[in-house]
């Protein structure tokens, strides 16, 4: 397998809005960033992705730019970014920055003037269609609630926005369109970046006629994905995006995609295709969703993670690359979601750790998940912000469909804010975040969870998370070895093998709150020679094939 700097590194994923703010008006910025710099090399991660810091009238927190080639101002300067910039490189990190081109704001000026008429030479930058018998041009319906369709007046007609009505779609049928995102890629490389983290970028092409969706239950609005997940020209642009940019720069490439499978994946990310590195998949995050979605909540199956975890382990090895992640801006905390972020909030958060970790991949970590922060729980609705939440809470619980608490109950679980509430760095007013009042509130918990109680604290998270990258450093059988399950119908035991040359890793992992017995299959070979990380004590008497795991316990054997 070919060797890479890519594969061998470690992301953490920052959301500035929620990471540091260092002028007091309650929003993190570039400046905060650079102060907490030394934070992240301590923690000894390679790459840094930024969410957006463009210029944006935040609709939804930067995912809605309004000018590709400046900053936000809340962030600050495209000085204070050139130092950032310069600061990593510095410390020998590297930078990928977060590319929307999906959609833009509907103040970027592209769209301004591409409204304005139907002959304006804007107005093929996006996609607009007349109304049908009085409606929207199709049943399309919004990630963000109700139609995917907005109308404009001036031209009577509609423009599609898959997102929220403040970002409509780009055209990308239009290579005009195509060549200024492209130039526009081109400029950010050319400071020096390292690479891009892109954002719904299999939604890119759309099947053309943008049928209706079938609705046998007479919805009002419904789904649509099938017509733009992963559309007919989707290759043939991600292509001639590489040929055109990417391939000129030695850089790092990972797609967002929601409904992407293994065979499709494979195709985004065989290097023989060239078109990106990896690809974010969804699948194994819808595992605790009900048939109606994301808010219909469904404990997870442990066998149904590791039937999923396994298909892309084996499908993409020796083919394209896995990323690896549990948390995100858009996911709630993954150790209030598969952990247990009471009793057991350090054990399974480092539990959670050792099993992502050492899969076959490049690792995201997202900020907080290193110090083990949790879900939120706020109250009352106006303590949240994410318009996704907004949206749906207004369309279900102010529409009378559903019962309110069970609305609350679902965005207290898997609500994007869970991932957005401020950094805790300490336990002073606010977590130590902000002077003045934070946009968003502080977890109540910060005076016991923030980073310098675990720096302080040498069985912390943190320092296992130290601990966790350092291993992949050293061992290259965590980046390159393949990947073979056992166990796979143990409900609450995840164990799996790594090979890569003459070497072998036992991973086991806990995922219950239950004392559990271990035990190596018959056939499954394996002589460990070493213990390379573990969350507990573990005592000396046992043997390296038949054991009891504590709870949530996590255990790395290297032998042969
Ligand atoms: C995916 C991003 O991760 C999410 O935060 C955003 O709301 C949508 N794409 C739209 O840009």
């Amino acid at each position: 397998m070919k060797q890479a700097w890519w594969k061998e590194s470690v992301v953490y994923q920052i959301y500035p809005r929620s990471f540091n703010d260092s002028n007091g008006d309650g929003i993190g910025d570039i400046q905060g960033i650079i102060e907490k710099l030394d934070y992240l090399k301590n923690l000894g991660v390679d790459v840094i992705w930024l969410s957006p810091v463009y210029k944006s009238p935040n609709d939804d927190n930067g995912y809605d730019i309004s000018d590709y080639q400046a900053i936000m101002d809340e962030f600050g300067t495209i000085k204070d970014w050139e130092n950032l910039l310069d600061e990593m490189h510095n410390r020998d990190m590297k930078l990928i920055m977060d590319l929307v081109v999906n959609h833009s704001s509907d103040e970027h000026h592209w769209f301004q003037e591409s409204k304005k008429s139907k002959d304006n030479p804007y107005r093929d930058y996006y996609i607009w269609r007349p109304g049908k018998d009085g409606k929207e041009p199709n049943n399309w319906e919004s990630a963000f609630s109700g139609s995917a369709w907005a109308y404009n007046e001036a031209t009577d007609e509609y423009y599609l926005h898959l997102f929220s009505k403040k970002q409509p779609d780009l055209n990308w049928e239009n290579p005009k369109l195509r060549q200024e995102i492209y130039d526009m890629m081109k400029w950010w490389l050319d400071k020096g970046i390292d690479g891009f983290r892109m954002d719904v970028i299999n939604f890119i092409s759309k099947v053309p006629s943008l049928p209706d969706v079938p609705n046998p239950e007479g919805k009002k609005y419904v789904g649509g994905g099938e017509y733009y997940m992963n559309g007919p020209r989707i290759h043939e642009f991600l292509n001639e995006m590489n040929q055109e940019v990417l391939s000129h720069y030695d850089v790092m490439t990972v797609g967002e995609m929601p409904g992407v499978d293994v065979e499709e994946a494979k195709k985004y990310t065989d290097p023989e295709r060239e078109e990106l590195q990896m690809v974010f998949q969804f699948e194994h995050m819808d595992l605790d969703s009900g048939p109606n979605g994301k808010w219909d909540l469904k404990p997870l199956k442990l066998t149904d993670l590791k039937e999923n975890i396994t298909k892309w382990q084996t499908g993409l090895y020796g083919v394209g690359w896995n990323s690896l992640y549990l948390n995100n801006h858009d996911q709630p905390r993954i150790v209030s979601r598969f952990g247990n972020d009471e009793e057991y909030r350090v054990e399974s958060a480092k539990m959670l750790g050792t099993f992502l970790h050492m899969l076959q991949g490049t690792p995201y970590i997202y900020q907080g998940e290193e110090i083990g922060m949790t879900n939120v729980q706020f109250d009352s609705i106006d303590d949240y912000k994410d318009i996704e939440i907004l949206n749906m809470y207004k369309e279900k619980v102010v529409e009378g469909i559903e019962d309110r608490d069970k609305v609350m109950e679902s965005i207290n679980v898997k609500g994007r804010d869970n991932a957005r509430t401020p950094f805790q760095w300490n336990d002073s007013k606010h977590g130590g975040f902000t002077d003045g009042e934070p946009w968003i509130k502080v977890n109540s918990n910060y005076t016991t969870v923030n980073a310098e109680q675990a720096i302080n604290d040498k069985n912390s998270i943190f320092h296992y998370y130290r601990q966790l990258i350092q291993l992949r450093k050293s061992h290259p059988i965590i980046v390159y070895g393949d990947y073979q399950l056992i166990l796979p119908d143990h409900d609450k035991i995840y164990a799996y093998l790594r090979n890569y040359e003459d070497e072998k890793l036992l991973v086991v992992t806990n995922f219950s709150d239950q004392y559990v017995k271990f035990e190596l299959p018959r056939d499954v070979s394996f002589e460990a020679k070493e213990k390379l990380i573990s969350n507990y004590d573990i005592p000396e008497t046992d043997t390296l094939t038949l054991f009891s795991l504590q709870p949530y316990e996590a255990r790395v054997y290297k032998g042969e």
